[in-house]
C-alpha cells in the first residue's frame, strides 16, 4: 500500500480585474493507493482547479504536492509530462475523444506516445475495449457510439497505460441517469481490482459510490464520509 497522492496546503489563486478567486485556499489531502475517493462541491466550488493540479495540468501557487513520492516541485516541464503520462489516466465530462480516428486508434494514441509498438498497441487497444464492454465496436467512430460508449472509450484508453490513478471530472455530466449507473459500476469494479480513483463530481449519487467522500467548497475541503466497507 502506501501513500498515492499527498497534497500539503496547497493554495491556487486567479486574479480577475481586481478580483482575486481563491479557487484551493489552502488544501490538504491524502490519498493511498488502492483508495476509492470521491471529491463533491457545487459548480466553482474548484474541482477541476483542483484536478488540473493533482493531475500535472497546472501548478500550485504554494503548498507541497507528493506524486507517488516524488515532489513536483523538484521536476522540469518535461519530467511534469512524463510523470503524467506514466501515472495519471484522465477521464473527462466530455469523453475528449479524437472525433477522426476510430474507438480502437482512440485507445492507441497514448500507447503510441510512450513509445509503444503499432503491433502491440493495437491488440492492448482492443483488450481494453473489451474490458469496458466494447467487444465489436472497435472500429466505430466517436460519432457513431453512444455518449456512455464513448465514455467507455475514454475509459479504456485512460486504462491502457496502466496509471496508477484514475482520475475522472464529472465523467457522468453529460450522460443520461441509465448510462451514469453503468459508468458508476465500471469505476467501482475497477477500484475492485486495485485500481486507485480520485472521483470529482457534483453528483451525490455518483459520489456516494466512493470509499471516501471529501466535500469541497469555496476552495476549502472537508472530510465528509469514510464507508468502512
Ligand atoms: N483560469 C482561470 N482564471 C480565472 N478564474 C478561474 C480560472 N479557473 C477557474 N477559475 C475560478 O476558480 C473557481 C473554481 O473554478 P473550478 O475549479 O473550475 O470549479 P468547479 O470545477 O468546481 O466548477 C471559480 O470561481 C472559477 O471561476
Ligand atoms: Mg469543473
Amino acid at each position: 500500500m502506501g501513500v498515492m497522492l499527498d497534497l500539503k496546503n496547497i493554495k491556487k489563486y486567479f486574479t480577475m480585474g481586481d478580483e482575486q478567486i481563491k479557487a484551493l485556499d489552502d488544501i490538504s489531502l491524502s490519498v493511498e493507493k488502492g483508495e476509492y475517493v470521491s471529491i463533491i462541491g457545487p459548480s466553482g466550488s474548484g474541482k477541476s482547479t483542483l484536478m488540473n493540479i493533482v493531475g500535472l495540468l497546472d501548478i500550485p501557487d504554494s503548498g507541497e504536492y507528493l506524486l507517488d513520492g516524488v515532489n513536483i516541485k523538484e521536476l522540469s516541464d518535461g519530467n511534469l509530462a512524463k510523470l503524467r503520462n506514466q501515472k495519471i489516466g484522465f477521464v473527462f465530462q466530455n469523453f475528449n475523444l479524437l472525433t477522426k480516428l476510430t474507438a480502437w486508434e482512440n485507445v492507441q494514441v497514448p500507447l503510441i506516445y510512450a513509445g509503444m509498438s503499432a503491433k502491440e498497441s493495437k491488440k492492448i487497444a482492443y483488450e481494453y475495449l473489451a474490458k469496458v464492454g466494447l467487444k465489436g465496436r472497435e472500429n466505430h467512430l466517436p460519432k457513431q457510439l453512444s455518449g456512455g460508449q464513448q465514455q467507455r472509450v475514454a475509459i479504456a484508453r485512460a486504462l491502457a497505460n496502466k496509471p496508477e490513478i484514475i482520475l475522472a471530472d464529472e465523467p457522468t455530466g453529460a450522460l443520461d441517469s441509465k448510462t451514469g449507473t453503468e459508468i458508476k459500476k465500471l469505476l467501482k469494479d475497477l477500484n475492485a481490482e486495485g485500481q486507485t480513483i480520485v472521483l470529482i463530481t457534483h453528483d451525490n449519487s455518483m459520489a456516494e459510490e466512493a470509499k471516501r467522500i471529501v466535500r469541497i467548497a469555496d476552495g476549502k475541503l472537508y472530510e465528509y464520509e469514510r464507508k468502512t466497507n
